[in-house]
């Protein structure tokens, strides 16, 4: 078969077991591999969605210029996306992130802001101010705002869901996933809850965001915010995209144990996968005792590794942060 462009290339990600990380573990646990976009993240997906509905809407005009402020995973699928479909692309990204990332989405024809971390989210400084405040500056322009943007979950409920579904021929009793924007979790869950009630949604949170305690208590509780180190989850705000009534659990897990489970899942699975999905192995191994033989655990893999290589991948970095 071929594909008429690389967006026809986006999901059908496989299945991996995982052997040798999860020993200690009860029951059978295996990864939903998004790694096999062709961006390398699970992002492709609710990307592409948001484009197709944002052009549907009428938000996207042709020669248009798409903004958003993305850690650098949806960033890259929007850009893919753009590149296809012949649009431009503004991003607004924090500093934290690897400089990796960065570069990629440069690499891809974006033009890539930098802004502070360290300042809450209504700081004029903000990644999602600095957006905000472009598209009302870029003509022929439109924020797609992943965390309000129902699209994100969307795609997932349309596509991941369906997939993992299909591929555990309905044997799956407990899904995890690292939690964002929460489409992932909240899409995939939702489907997956529609098909079996009786599955388990876990979410896996960070030191350092407010998310496990909203959930828990439906308080915003700002004293549970700081920064730390982990990329791709935790929230210092609540997205219209998680769907709290999904999540059955979130755990959370430290900034070490993170980048030390992902070391291991190369080294021992020959799976060079992001920081997240380090936190949502070590997040399942710390959940281990809800589990039996019969469980059938999916975890979904938000990105690939190489985005990582000067940190989690790196001695120095990892000594430099006390995590060797
Ligand atoms: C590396 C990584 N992990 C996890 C997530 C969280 O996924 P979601 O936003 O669907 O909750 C993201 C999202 O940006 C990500 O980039």
């Amino acid at each position: 078969m071929i594909h008429q462009n690389v967006l026809e290339t986006i999901g059908n990600t496989p299945l991996v077991k995982l052997n040798k990380v999860i020993k200690s573990v009860p029951g059978t646990v295996v990864v939903k591999m998004e790694t096999t976009n062709p961006g390398h993240s699970i992002k492709d997906r609710m990307a592409l969605q948001m484009v197709l509905d944002a052009e549907e809407a009428g938000h996207l005009k042709p020669g248009g210029t798409i903004i958003e402020c993305t850690s650098g995973n949806t960033g890259m699928g929007l850009a893919l996306a753009a590149t296809v479909k012949g649009y431009k692309c503004i991003f607004t990204t924090s500093d934290k992130q690897s400089p990796e990332k960065f570069d990629i989405l440069r690499a891809m024809g974006a033009e890539v802001i930098v802004c502070p971390t360290n300042v809450a989210a209504d700081d004029p400084r903000s990644y999602y101010s600095v957006a905000e405040k472009l598209a009302k500056e870029t003509p022929n322009s439109y924020w797609f705002n992943q965390y309000d943007n129902l699209s994100n979950r969307k795609a997932h409920y349309l596509t991941t869901g369906p997939e993992i579904w299909e591929q555990t021929e309905g044997k799956i009793t407990h899904f995890l996933a690292g939690v964002g924007t929460g489409g992932t979790i909240s899409g995939t869950g939702r489907y997956l809850k529609e098909q079996n009630p009786d599955i388990k949604v876990w979410g896996i949170d960070t030191y350092g965001s407010a998310l496990k305690k909203y959930h828990e208590t439906g308080v915003m509780d700002e004293s549970e915010i700081y920064s730390y180190i982990t990329e791709g989850i935790g929230e210092d705000i609540i997205p219209l995209n998680i769907d709290f009534d999904i999540i059955d659990y979130m755990e959370k897990v430290t900034d070490k144990d993170g980048a030390v489970m992902c070391r291991r899942l190369a080294r021992e699975e020959g799976l060079m996968f992001g920081y997240s999905a380090g936190s949502a192995v070590a997040g399942l191994l710390q959940l281990k005792d809800q589990l039996d033989e019969d469980s059938l655990v999916v975890i979904a893999i938000h990105d690939h590794g190489t985005r990582y290589v000067g940190k989690i991948y790196n001695d120095e970095w990892m000594k430099k942060n006390n995590f060797l």
